[in-house]
């Protein structure tokens, strides 16, 4: 069993990703560490006590940084996570709370007292990681693995034509963790846009006649008709945070090439993810996936 760190911004798909990471066997999550991203960090910790709650479980919650490192925050995607950051299905507060020791703290803190175990995923901007590295660098060589949803590295991005949201929402942090020395996973749109979770899949969650069935039809609903908005007859909606929870899983899932990346900091590629050939290539850059045999993994798992 893997010992797992799951960083969110919650946000729809990762609550997917909660949902998948807490019902699989394979994992322990020890705890969950928010950031910013989805909404701001109040909501989107909220958000992650709430889909908790929904789904019966207790992990520690951790509230993370509130802003990017360097730059001032964009506007939030409530075109794509509704203005709630779960598609407007909150409705109440949770009755539970986020722990006192904050994110990074946390996250240092656990890495040290457990060295070489720990794996982190993070599916939502760098922040924490890169305030953690910058706090206590001891850590780098400390972690097992950190897989994180971001980028877009041969493929176009999701924000801009050249860059994917959670690198672009804090692009030096990205850079931060990429140049680290962490034994960094990339799974970014390349192979997260072949991940479509159909529509169909509602009514089944519906069938299912669970408070928490119809909660997730409810909140994903959302997302897939923003999906459709802005790529007409797609008939679904990528499950970008729960594939980096299933590369932890089962690594077989997806195909990886080993390649220098960097992030453009600067002018119009600003967030852009690109794979260089000098330099040591250390990041693994997931490139193709079994789609079907991860989508029928995620769907016998989520609850
Ligand atoms: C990523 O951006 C966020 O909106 C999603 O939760 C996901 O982590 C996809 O680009
Ligand atoms: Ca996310």
């Amino acid at each position: 069993m893997k010992s797992v760190i799951l960083d969110v911004d919650t946000g729809i798909d990762d609550a997917l990703a909660i949902a998948y990471a807490l019902n699989s066997p394979e994992l322990e999550v020890i705890g969950l560490t928010t950031c910013f991203g989805n909404g701001p960090i109040e909501y989107t910790t909220r958000n992650t006590l709430v889909i908790l709650e929904q789904l019966g479980k207790r992990v520690p919650v951790y509230m993370g940084a509130d802003k990017p490192l360097c730059r001032p925050a964009k506007k939030f995607p409530t075109h794509v996570h509704g203005d709630d950051g779960l598609g407007n299905q909150v409705g109440r507060a949770p009755f539970m709370e986020a722990e006192n020791i904050g994110a990074v703290d946390y996250i240092i803190s656990e890495v040290k007292k457990r060295p070489h175990e720990i794996t982190i995923i993070a599916v939502g901007p760098l922040t924490n990681l890169a305030l953690a590295v910058k706090k206590n660098p001891e850590i780098v060589s400390l972690v097992k693995e950190v897989v994180i949803m971001g980028g877009a590295v041969f493929v176009k991005g999701n924000v801009t034509p050249y860059s994917e949201a959670n690198v672009i929402t804090d692009p030096e942090a990205a850079e931060c963790v990429f140049s680290s020395g962490l034994p960094v996973t990339v799974v970014g749109l390349d192979v997260t846009m072949q991940t479509l979770l159909p529509n169909s899949t509602l009514e089944d969650w519906r069938a299912s006649g669970t408070d928490v069935g119809q909660f997730f039809a409810d909140m994903t609903s959302f997302y897939m008709q923003a999906y459709e908005t802005f790529n007409p007859g797609i008939g679904g909606c990528a499950l970008h945070d729960p594939l980096a929870v299933g590369v932890v899983i089962d690594s077989g899932f997806v195909k990886k090439e080993k390649w220098n990346v960097k992030v453009v900091l600067e002018g119009e590629e600003t967030g852009r993810t690109v794979a260089h050939a000098e330099g040591e290539p250390k990041i693994q850059v997931c490139t193709q996936v079994e789609a079907e045999t991860f989508l029928n993994h995620f769907l016998g798992r989520l609850f």
